[in-house]
């Protein structure tokens, strides 16, 4: 099946349209990413986690947080001696976020902040490990956002992102486009009752996003080092990691 015409809004309008997006899915994104990815999600989520090596005790940044899933893992690896921002745009998504944070009795030690991957507040190496999951794709200037994640980062820590990518083969790219531009933004709508085609613009900017490799020559542009993938489910997603 061959993709649709593109419904990516263009580079100048690019960070209100996604932003407009993720407010009016916020209650429903949850619920979404579970229906949607037949609960995989998590797992990615725990996958990515591990990677960061994270300690007890340490200070940790989830970039593009939403609705604080990584973060909630993150402040497990970390403990009640750690600290981990949940940093996001979007107040809606850190709103749901924040709620979870509390209910779960985790606000010791996750603040939630609302701040821009392109133009972060925070002091130069300020963290011990970053992670950004499913949010660099709606950035509007990735090379930014990644020189960003480097200058945060205490010399020898990791970055972690964990990101839709290229199926690694042809049956499965054929089956995955046909699920994600006709069955998927029909559930996703529906779901969220959606009226912003952001389950329209999902499939559309994976498709537009640098597969593995060139991703990686990114990192590497950006300044990282010991850059490396792997792939989960086929390359359907997949886990960058480099070092500062
Ligand atoms: C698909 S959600 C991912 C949320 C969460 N990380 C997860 O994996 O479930 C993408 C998030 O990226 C945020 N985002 C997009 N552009 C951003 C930017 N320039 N700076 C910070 N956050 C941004 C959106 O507001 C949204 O909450």
């Amino acid at each position: 099946m061959s993709p649709p015409s593109s419904v990516l809004p263009a580079p100048a309008e690019k960070e209100r349209a996604v932003q407009r997006m993720f407010s009016a899915i916020a209650r429903w994104y949850d619920l979404n990413n579970t229906v949607l990815s037949f609960g995989l999600h998590h797992r990615w989520k725990r996958e990515a986690v591990a990677r960061t090596q994270a300690r007890d005790g340490q200070t940790v940044l989830d970039l593009c947080s939403g609705t604080c899933d990584l973060a909630l893992l993150l402040g497990e690896r970390v403990g009640p001696t750690g600290r981990v921002i949940a940093c996001d745009l979007n107040a809606e998504m850190l709103a749901v976020g924040r709620s979870k944070v509390e209910q779960r009795g985790r606000a010791d030690r996750i603040s939630c902040v609302l701040g821009n991957a392109e133009a972060l507040q925070f002091h130069d190496a300020s963290f011990d490990a970053l992670t950004v999951a499913f949010g660099i794709r709606n950035v509007t200037n990735i090379p930014k956002a990644l020189a960003e994640m480097s200058r945060v980062l205490k010399p020898g820590a990791r970055a972690v992102c964990l990101e839709f990518s290229r199926p690694t083969t042809a049956i499965l790219r054929k089956v995955y486009d046909s699920y994600s531009f006709s069955l998927l933004p029909k559930i996703g709508t529906w779901i969220a009752r959606d009226r912003t085609g952001v389950y329209q613009y999902l499939p559309d900017s994976i498709r537009h996003f640098p597969p593995q490799e060139e991703f990686a020559r990114m990192w590497r542009e950006a300044g990282f080092s010991r850059v490396e993938y792997v792939n989960y489910s086929g390359g359907i997603v997949a886990i960058h990691v480099g070092v500062k």
